[in-house]
């Protein structure tokens, strides 16, 4: 059944299994598609059922539905992109959550404007990426957040947040910690007229090289590089289904870290959040225990990268979170090291 109002629809006993990128199936009770976000005081006001937690979806490329969600589905499908001033050497743009988050890249960078050419392809909506603070190749969107525009259910109206006020840190950032809290409506980025790429992360140079690209790169050539890695690194979730980076790079302290590396020194080892800490290789450990390209009925792992956990076709929720707990438990196993998932798992506890 469709219901119509003012800025969302309603639908009821909604399908989600081309709502999220692993394409697992899953069912919400209701769903609201909120295509004005003006609306969202209004709908929790009057629409929701009292006491709501709705679980928020952007392009459902990050999260893992291990079961049906339990309550209300809020997609915001608003998907405007404005430039709001020019600020010094910068531009200020603002970008409804909605938007899906490649084409936004594109659509700065085809207004010249730099700083977002290293997270190009990434999959999802603009509204997602300041949750999980995306990063790639040596850039994290935090850098180029102007302000984050979100819903405060607590306060029953708009807030504006700046990027100190968002905590970010490595895919992590305060809407990760209060996710019934704030609902992202609008991105607010800065971005710079003169471009400084940034190419020290392995093995984007030698791509810009193969392109046949000499001296200085522009901005959507740096992009350009970035796609052809991810394109052959990465599966594609319209062919395969996946949600990227399935765990994240664990930190440990420094000692452990250099204990690691005298045993292993193949290792790779990067910088942590501080002096004292140090960002390990997921990919890597799970790799070395023999994991990459291994598969169980539909549920598998990439045979390109060892991080992507994929749905060949009819695998479950279920059946990807069981891997995915063997999975670090072998790594624990082997190298003392505990590796935690990067997508939300709704339906079960990690
Ligand atoms: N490696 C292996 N086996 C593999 C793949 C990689 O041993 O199958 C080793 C290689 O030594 C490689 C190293 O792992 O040099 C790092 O691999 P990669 O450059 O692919 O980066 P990553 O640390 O595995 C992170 C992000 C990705 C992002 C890339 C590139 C996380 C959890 N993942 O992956 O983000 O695209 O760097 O910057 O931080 C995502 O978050 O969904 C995502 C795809």
């Amino acid at each position: 059944m469709n219901a119509s109002a003012g800025g969302y629809r309603i639908i009821e006993n909604a399908r989600l299994d081309a709502r999220n990128s692993f394409g697992v199936p899953a069912r919400a009770p209701l769903l609201v598609e909120v295509t004005r976000s003006e609306a969202l005081p209004d709908l929790f006001a009057s629409a929701m059922p009292r006491g709501a937690k709705p679980l928020v979806l952007g392009g459902g490329s990050n999260l893992l539905f291990a079961g049906d969600p339990a309550g209300v589905v809020l997609a915001l499908v608003s998907g405007g992109i404005q430039t709001l001033r020019t600020d010094g050497d910068a531009s200020i743009v603002r970008a409804d959550a909605g938007v899906i988050w490649h084409d936004f890249v594109l659509w700065t960078l085809g207004r010249g404007l730099c700083g977002l050419e290293n997270l190009a392809l990434i999959p999802g909506t603009v509204g997602a990426a300041p949750i999980q603070n995306i990063g790639a190749y040596g850039v994290e969107v935090r850098e180029h957040v102007h302000v984050v525009e979100a819903f405060d259910r607590e306060r029953g109206d708009f807030v504006r947040l700046d990027a100190d006020a968002c905590a970010f840190a490595y895919r992590d950032s305060l809407f990760k910690h209060a996710p019934d809290r704030y609902i992202v409506n609008a991105v607010g980025f800065r971005l710079p007229h003169a471009c400084a790429p940034r190419l020290g992360y392995a093995g984007l140079a030698e791509e810009l090289q193969a392109m046949g690209v000499e001296g200085t790169p522009r901005a959507s050539q740096v992009a350009e590089a970035v796609i052809r890695i991810r394109r052959r690194k990465l599966p594609d979730p319209a062919v395969l289904g996946n949600a990227g980076s399935f765990f994240k790079n664990p930190i440990v302290p420094l000692a452990q870290a250099e204990a690691l590396l005298t045993e292993h020194p193949g290792l790779p080892v990067f910088r942590g959040s501080d002096a004292d800490s140090r960002k390990l290789s997921a990919a890597w450990l799970i790799d070395q225990c023999g994991w990459k390209g291994h598969r169980e009925g539909d549920a598998g792992v990439s045979a390109t990268h060892a991080l992507v956990l994929v749905n060949h076709g009819h695998a479950s929720g279920l059946q990807l979170l069981d891997l995915a707990r063997r999975i670090a438990a072998s790594v624990q196993e082997r190298f003392g090291v505990a590796i935690e998932p990067e997508p939300r798992i709704v339906g079960a506890t990690w």
